[in-house]
């Protein structure tokens, strides 16, 4: 039996991030094919078949045909045991997206390498250095025409602002597509059209190879030779703790759906990726290989069987080891309890976990008592972890129930989808009463999920009005009275739940304006709770 201290070592969890269409999906696939969890690549999400083998819960997935949560996929490979924390691409971007990345340790950056660096992937790279965790790159869809892979990493270097070390450079791309050099092994890999398949016969050349030219032809070849003194005397060096601390990222050049430069790349990854990092908690960093047991609340899941009105919290264990049916403490609720019918995703199948280790992510039955960020923990070692921030969502709408009489049940709802995290909900000032409230959302289906919910759920119809509002920053300054601001004609002084003082502008030259007329007014992006 494996101790906790090496169950804890070998766990690594991560999320992907990348634009829609990047080829995150087909990555994850052949991660899970390598791991054995699956059998055939393409059944992680069925976007053409009637397969949505993962996140099947809400109806409204159903009906789209796509995922609109996050889950955890978990798999084992080479003695590792791996945690994927999927996020939603297309409009289905939500804040759980956001706040998946608050349970990993480290993220892998998908990029499309006939695109570079494309807006969504941006947004989630800006909330990974908010961590300061290790970003990995994998450029992907080199058997298509790509860019200039130098144009590539200078892009990545200058928007995300992350040096970048290529592993491994690219010859050629689309049809003259022969493989990558490795520059730790100094050979040439080459890339054969293998459809898809695992096994590859792949064949390792040295630079000096007596055929090499033959096969690459004249100009690969020389570019090659050239692009291989280039990389290797300027550039940024191998620096592991440049790595760990998301200041340098690897570069990996490959073929997802051909499956070339995946299993590399995933030994790679793994090998210089962390183990289950330490968490900021109230009374210090909580060392995850602690034997007392640790955990906090990332996402909220409702609904996920129609016949029971029940939610799904999930948790990403920070310390120790979980073990069904102990006791712990749910921190914020003040209470102690016995969490029920934990679950776990094992690639496809949701399971019951009779334990589960820091690193780890478990589904539980929430009847209502867990909020975004609640912490979780063994009763004898009370701790509380820093909250997880409030992103800005970026479109809003005025949301008033159709029949007056419904009002509790508007209420009720719409309180609740709010406190699992999936909209935001935010009063004008002086509104005196909740008859209609000003709904932010990070994305817009997110507005058709909660007319469905108040419909399905709390038998109330809604009527949504959008809001031209394009930013939403929170008011740092607590004693400072909003209506004393001198703020332009379109900006809107609104409340959070919690109280807090926010503007809504129309646009950044109204932030601009604020802050100009305003000297003593600070303006934040997030909120942490
Ligand atoms: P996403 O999850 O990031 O949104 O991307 P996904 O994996 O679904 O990939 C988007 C499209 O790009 C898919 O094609 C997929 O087959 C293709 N793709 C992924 N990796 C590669 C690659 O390395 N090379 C090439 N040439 N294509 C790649 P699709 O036609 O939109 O969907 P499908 O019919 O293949 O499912």
């Amino acid at each position: 039996m494996a101790s906790i201290a090496e169950e804890i070592k070998r766990r690594r969890t991560f999320a992907i991030i990348s634009h829609p269409d990047a080829g995150k999906t087909t990555l994850t696939e052949k991660f899970l094919l390598y791991g054995g969890a699956i059998q055939l690549a393409g059944s992680v999400k069925g976007k053409k078949t009637a397969k949505h083998a993962v996140s099947d819960w809400m109806e409204i997935e159903k009906q789209r045909g796509i995922s609109v949560t996050s889950s955890v996929l978990q798999f084992q490979y080479e003695g590792y045991c791996i945690n994927i924390l999927d996020t939603p691409g297309h409009q289905d971007f939500s804040e759980d997206t956001y706040r998946t990345l608050m349970a990993a340790d480290s993220a892998v950056m998908v990029i499309d390498a006939s695109k570079g660096v494309e807006n969504q992937t941006r947004k989630l790279f800006k909330v990974c250095t908010m961590r300061n965790i290790p970003i990995f790159t994998f450029i992907n869809k080199m058997d298509r025409e790509a860019r200039n892979p130098y144009d590539l990493l200078e892009e990545i270097e200058q928007e995300l602002g992350i040096d970048t070390y290529p592993v491994n450079w690219p010859i050629g791309s689309g049809r003259d597509f022969k493989g990558v050099f490795d520059r730790k092994s100094q050979q040439i890999v080459a890339f054969t059209a293998n459809n898809g398949q695992r096994e590859v016969e792949a064949t390792a050349l040295t630079l000096d190879a007596p055929d090499l030219k033959d096969r690459l032809g004249e100009e690969l070849y020389q570019t090659l030779q050239d692009d291989v003194e280039l990389i290797e005397g300027a550039g940024a060096d191998f620096d592991q703790s440049r790595i760990d601390s998301g200041k340098l990222t690897p570069v990996f050049f490959g073929s997802a759906l051909t499956n070339f430069g995946v299993e590399p790349f995933l030994e790679d990854f793994l090998r210089m990726t962390t183990s289950p990092l330490p968490r900021k908690a109230d009374i210090g960093e909580i060392d995850p290989f602690s034997e007392d047991f640790s955990a906090f609340v990332f996402k909220i899941q409702a609904n996920m069987n129609k016949a029971h009105r029940d939610r799904i919290a999930f948790m990403r264990i920070c310390s120790g080891k979980f073990e069904k049916g102990m006791d712990v403490l749910h921190v914020q609720g003040e209470k102690k309890m016995k969490l029920s019918q934990p679950q776990q995703m094992m690639a496809q199948e949701r399971e019951i976990v009779d334990e589960a280790y820091a690193g780890d992510i478990i589904g539980v039955f929430d009847p209502g008592i867990f909020s975004i960020g609640d912490t979780v923990c063994s009763p004898s070692a009370k701790m509380q972890f820093e909250g997880i921030p409030t992103f800005a969502p970026e479109h809003f709408a005025i949301v008033e129930q159709k029949d007056t009489l419904k009002r509790k049940q508007f209420i009720k709802g719409t309180s609740q989808i709010a406190q699992e995290g999936a909209i935001q909900i935010f009063q004008e000032l002086d509104s005196g009463g909740m008859e209609r409230v000003i709904v932010g959302v990070v994305g817009v289906l997110q507005f058709e999920v909660l007319e469905y919910r108040l419909k399905n759920e709390y038998n109330v119809e809604i009527r949504q009005q959008g809001l031209p509002y394009q930013f939403i920053r929170w008011i740092a300054n607590k004693d400072l009275d909003p209506k004393s601001l001198n703020l332009t004609s379109d900006t809107k002084r609104i409340q959070d739940l919690k109280g807090n003082n926010l503007l809504l502008f129309s646009n950044s030259w109204g932030i601009q304006w604020a802050l100009d007329h305003n000297p003593t007014l600070e303006l934040q992006e997030f909120s942490k709770n």
